[in-house]
Parts: C-alpha cells; sequence; structure tokens
C-alpha cells in the first residue's frame, strides 16, 4: 500500500497507533486461559490496522489521541479481529496474517470462543466510554457482519449471485464496519466509509484470486474452493463454463488459472475503482482530504 505513505505522515498518527497496541493488549489480556492466548496472538500478527485509521482520520485533529479515539479505535480492530477468527473458521482457511489460523491453532470450539471474547471485548472498550450513540453505532456494524455472513452461507455455491446481491454483502460485511470506525471519529464521513469498504471487498476478493500470498499472508483460492461467489469469480463464470462448474462445487482442474485468464479480475479492479472514486465524491471539505483521498486509492491497488 504505497500511496499509504502520505496517510501514515498524518501528524499524531504514530502517538494514536502507540496508545492504540497498548490499548489492545490490555484488552485481550483481560482473562487468563486460551482465549487470552488466541487473541494475543491475533493481535501480534499485526494486520494493517485499516478500520482504527479511519477513527483517527475522521476525528477532528485536536482529539485525535484523546480518549474517545483510542477506545473507538481498538473497538473496531477488536471487532475486525473476532470476524476474522470467526471468519476463518467458517471459510476453513488456514493461513491468516502468515500464520495458522486459530481454529487451524487451537481447534473450532477455542476459535468460536476466542472470536466471542474479542467481540466482548470490543463493547467494554466502548462502554467504558459512557457514549452511547458509540456503542449503538457498533452494534449496529456487528449486526450487519452477522447478516452479511449469513448472506455469504446463503450464497455459496450459486454462480448466478447477482453483482447487486454481491454488493449487498459487501456493505453489510466489510462496508458498515468502515462506515462505523468513519462515524465513531465524528466526522460525517459514513458514505465515505461504506464506498471505501466495497472497494476494499472487491480488492480482497482479486487478491483472494491472484494475489502474492507472501505479501497477503494468506492462501489464495479459498473463495473457490469454498463455492464463494465473490466478483471476480461471478464475472469469470459469466465467460467460462468451467469456472461457473467450478464455483457450483465440481471440481475442475486449473480453475483458478481460468478465472485469471478470463479478463474477470481486471473487470473487478473496475468496479473497485468506481466504488474508490464514488469514496471520493462523498468527501467535504474534511481537513484531511488528501490522507482520504490517498486511502481511496490505496485500498484498490493493493498487494496485502
Ligand atoms: C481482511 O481485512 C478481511 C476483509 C474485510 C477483506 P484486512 O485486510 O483489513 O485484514 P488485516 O487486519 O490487515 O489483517
Ligand atoms: C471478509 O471476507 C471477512 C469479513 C468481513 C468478516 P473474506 O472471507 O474474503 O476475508 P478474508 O479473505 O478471509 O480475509
Ligand atoms: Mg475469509
Ligand atoms: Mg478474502
Amino acid at each position: 500500500m504505497s500511496a499509504l505513505a502520505t496517510v501514515r505522515a498524518a501528524e499524531g498518527l504514530d502517538a494514536f497507533l502507540d496508545q492504540l497496541e497498548e490499548r489492545l493488549e490490555e484488552a485481550v489480556a483481560s482473562r487468563p486461559g486460551v482465549v487470552r492466548e488466541i487473541g494475543a496472538e491475533t493481535l501480534a500478527a499485526g494486520g494493517k490496522r485499516l478500520r482504527p485509521l479511519l477513527v483517527f482520520l475522521a476525528t477532528p485533529p485536536a482529539a485525535r489521541t484523546g480518549e474517545q479515539a483510542v477506545a473507538g479505535g481498538a473497538a473496531v480492530e477488536l471487532v475486525h479481529m473476532a470476524t476474522l477468527v470467526h471468519d476463518d473458521l467458517l471459510d476453513g482457511a488456514e493461513m491468516r496474517r502468515g500464520r495458522p489460523t486459530a481454529w487451524a491453532a487451537y481447534g473450532a470450539e477455542a476459535a468460536k470462543s476466542a472470536g466471542d471474547h474479542l467481540f466482548a471485548c470490543a463493547f467494554v472498550q466502548l462502554a467504558r466510554t459512557g457514549d452511547a450513540r458509540a456503542v449503538t453505532l457498533l452494534a449496529d456494524a456487528t449486526l450487519a457482519l452477522a447478516r452479511g455472513e449469513a448472506l455469504q452461507r446463503r450464497q455459496a455455491f450459486r454462480p448466478d449471485t447477482s453483482v447487486d446481491d454481491y454488493l449487498a454483502r459487501c456493505s453489510l460485511k466489510t462496508g458498515k464496519l468502515f462506515e462505523a470506525a468513519c462515524l465513531l471519529g465524528g466526522a460525517s464521513l459514513g458514505a465515505f466509509g461504506l464506498a471505501l469498504g466495497v472497494a476494499f471487498q472487491i480488492a480482497d476478493d482479486i487478491l483472494d484470486c491472484s494475489g502474492d500470498r507472501e505479501a497477503t499472508g494468506k492462501a489464495g483460492g479459498v473463495d473457490l474452493k469454498d463455492g464463494t461467489p465473490t466478483l471476480p469469480l461471478i464475472l469469470a463464470a459469466g465467460r467460462d463454463p468451467l469456472v461457473w462448474r467450478a464455483l457450483a462445487g465440481e471440481d475442475v482442474p486449473n480453475a483458478l488459472e481460468r478465472v485469471q485468464a478470463s479478463g474477470a479480475l481486471e473487470d473487478a479492479r473496475e468496479l473497485a475503482r468506481e466504488f474508490a472514486a464514488r469514496a471520493r465524491a462523498a468527501l467535504d471539505g474534511e481537513p484531511d482530504r488528501t490522507s482520504l483521498e490517498a486511502l481511496t486509492h490505496a485500498v484498490v491497488d493493493r498487494e496485502a
């Protein structure tokens, strides 16, 4: 994410990120046992901390290292971590952030409990601030996430899933948390966050088909294996009957190569760019316009 260099240079960001890491460590260490171990490992594995970065950029400059911003940043990242632990279990994904996933290392039951614990930790962060609006915002986003994952189960092995239904799923499972991160900061950047989240998810779905595994830290081809109709897979299925059959669950040799050869990845990236442009169009005189704009480019053209 080279365009991120602009964003990383924002004044006060280093101090915010230091406080954030400290808060996250403290939050996951609240109880002893395997759940704490999984939380600590998920945290130590890193990640881009993109959602807390949105909280930071959406907060008025004078308040960016204040309690509200740090608690909000920690809360969105904890919800994100919780969804990843549960998502990897549902997706049967064995690698995340370059390490074995929680369920692969500790088993399904432990991963379920660890995810639940992380969700709870997120709400503890916000409840402590006494800000009922913030709690409601995150609760709504978390409900949307659960609906998005449920929708994904319903769409599994359905190559006839429409692009609109795919986009509805992306809004729910990814866009809403980006939106909440922005709204937690206080600025009216909800529409920006929602569109940015959809662009981000489309890019993730492209990376699943073609990304460099060292860079993403995840195994590739998980979506095709799971029958998850992502945009590149839906487009490729419309062009190549064998990809259609693979996405419907048939064992088709070299199906991922066929996806790459179909031109679907390029067209999917075009739609990601449209959503990034939609995010930019939602900006309106924010103090950090340059950083926010850089972010819209970075989420689409990224390798990790
Ligand atoms: C992965 O999110 C899940 C999606 C919404 C695609 P990130 O790519 O932000 O994951 P980390 O936190 O950087 O590992
Ligand atoms: C994003 O979808 C997961 C959530 C938003 C919960 P993916 O399943 O594509 O995410 P990765 O690829 O596993 O990170
Ligand atoms: Mg997944
Ligand atoms: Mg993915």
